[in-house]
Parts: C-alpha cells; sequence; structure tokens
C-alpha cells in the first residue's frame, strides 16, 4: 500500500508536485527526463512513518548537510519523466529520509525509485533554507526554452542584465519574482560545484537562479510557487522575444516605472 494512504497532508503535497508536473510538459520545458522537483515533507512524517524500515542501502549525498538530519524528502526519479510523474507521482518519484550522519539518504516508499540526479543541488539548498530559517520548502530544476536561449549571450550572463530586462517588460514579472534572476555559469550538470554555486547564488538573494546553458533552478514556499516564478520570468522573456520577432528592439518600462512599482506594492529593493 502507499505510503500516502490515510495520509491527506502528505497526499496532498505529492498532488502538488504532480500537477505541476503536468504544467511543465504543457509547458515544453520537460522534454524526456529534463527537470526535477524535491519537497522537503519533514513536517508530514509521522511517528508511523518515522519507524518504517529503509527499502535501499543508504547512498552517499555527496555532501554532509547537517541541517537536514532525519529530514524526508519527496524526489522525482532520475530519469523519470515529468510527463509520467503528474499521472503517477510514486512510480516516478520516492519517499527519502536523511540518515543521522546527514552524508546519506534511504529511500523509504513506495518503490526504490532512485532520486534525481541533482540531488546534490537540491538537497544543499534545503540544507542552506533550513539553516536560514526560511519557511520555503520546495526546489524546482527545469529547462525553460526562452531562459535557456538568453544565457547563449554573454550580455544576458552579466550580473542583473536579463533581471532588468525581463521585469522591465511587463509589471507583474517584478510583482510576483521580486528577487530577479541570478546566474551561475556552466558546470557539469549533477556536480557538486554545481550544488556549490547554486546555493551561492540563492545567498546573493536570489529565489530564482539560471544554470548557463542548461535551465533554472526556483526555490519557494511550495513548488506550486516556485513554478508561478519562473512562469512570469519566462513570460517576460517570450515578450521581449515577440517584440524583438516584429523588428524592433522593446522599450521595456522605465527606471522610474518599475522604483514606482517596487514602493506601491512594497517590494524588496
Ligand atoms: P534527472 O532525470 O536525473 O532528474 O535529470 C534531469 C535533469 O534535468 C538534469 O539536469
Ligand atoms: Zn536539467
Amino acid at each position: 500500500m502507499s505510503i500516502l494512504h490515510k495520509r491527506p497532508l502528505l497526499k496532498a503535497e505529492i498532488d502538488k508536485v504532480a500537477e505541476v508536473a503536468g504544467y511543465l510538459w504543457q509547458k515544453g520545458w520537460a522534454e524526456r527526463n529534463g527537470g526535477n522537483i524535491t519537497v522537503n515533507v519533514t513536517e508530514w512524517a509521522d511517528a508511523a512513518m518515522q519507524a518504517l524500515p529503509a527499502i535501499s542501502e543508504p547512498r552517499p549525498i555527496g555532501k554532509t548537510l547537517p541541517h537536514l538530519k532525519g529530514c524526508w524528502f519527496y524526489c522525482k526519479g532520475t530519469g523519470k519523466r515529468m510527463r509520467d510523474l503528474a499521472r503517477d507521482p510514486m512510480g516516478n518519484g520516492s519517499l527519502i529520509r536523511i540518515t543521522p550522519d546527514c552524508a546519506h539518504y534511504e529511500i523509504v516508499a513506495d518503490a526504490p525509485v532512485a532520486p534525481t540526479s541533482e540531488l546534490p543541488s537540491h538537497l544543499a539548498v534545503h540544507d542552506y533554507l533550513l539553516a536560514k530559517g526560511s519557511t520555503y520548502r520546495a526546489s524546482l530544476h527545469t529547462h525553460p526554452i526562452e531562459l535557456v536561449a538568453l544565457t547563449h549571450s554573454r550580455k544576458w550572463l552579466e550580473k542583473d542584465a536579463a533581471t532588468r530586462m525581463l521585469w522591465s517588460m511587463i509589471p507583474e514579472t517584478k510583482a510576483f519574482c521580486p528577487r530577479g534572476l541570478g546566474m551561475v555559469p556552466y558546470m557539469l550538470p549533477s556536480s557538486v560545484d554545481l550544488a556549490d554555486a547554486t546555493i551561492k547564488a540563492i545567498d546573493e538573494d536570489y529565489d530564482v537562479v539560471m544554470w548557463e546553458k542548461h535551465g533554472v533552478f526556483a526555490v519557494d514556499v511550495s513548488v506550486m510557487d516556485a513554478f508561478d516564478q519562473v512562469d512570469v520570468l519566462n513570460k517576460a522573456a517570450q515578450i521581449y522575444i515577440a517584440a524583438k520577432n516584429m523588428g524592433f528592439e522593446p522599450e521595456g518600462m522605465s527606471d522610474a516605472q518599475l522604483k514606482e512599482m517596487t514602493a506601491a506594492f512594497g517590494l524588496p529593493k
């Protein structure tokens, strides 16, 4: 029987992951097994869950993450497709528990689906968020077409160049992605170096960071909120490209208009 049986709150969290996975596929951001999601579900891990035996041997995370001791995560499975996860989240992902040494995890349910290859980045970010006392519990990596395309130009890799342009395309972008878009230079997917660089960028106070020529990594209170931030940023990139395709450089909102918005919505500077 699924671990979600008679655990409606835990099931509701996993259902949100499945819903977002469907959106990622519909958006065209999730080719093949592209992208991954992890959610810290420790809050829903009751005593009966704690007592469950592992169904895998302990496996190394690649890092020691002291704030994750005993934490539980739902993780997309490596090689699994978002479009399949949308239908069957526990057949295409698993619940893992971090071991007391904080350097390993074990799979507990439902099936021994090996977690995403980007686990070092996801777990390092969750460790960072807990250390900071953040309420964020979800992290999402996906391959949004227009945002990834931007990172093929040096111009948009300059610190905050893309943020400024994207914010200026439509007022909602700054309202709903108020910390902008951080940049992480190209690094080998799934590497510990990429995990470290991701933490460094998030620590500069971004909720969404670009992995150059690869994808975005976003954090928020829930997976739905993380998705929304990426969605508004990619929409802005699409508006920029639509204007360019009409044969002109978009004017963009002025600095004064952005400043007015920031004050009116009480956004971070
Ligand atoms: P996984 O299938 O291991 O989650 O990898 C997908 C991906 O996007 C790697 O960056
Ligand atoms: Zn990827």
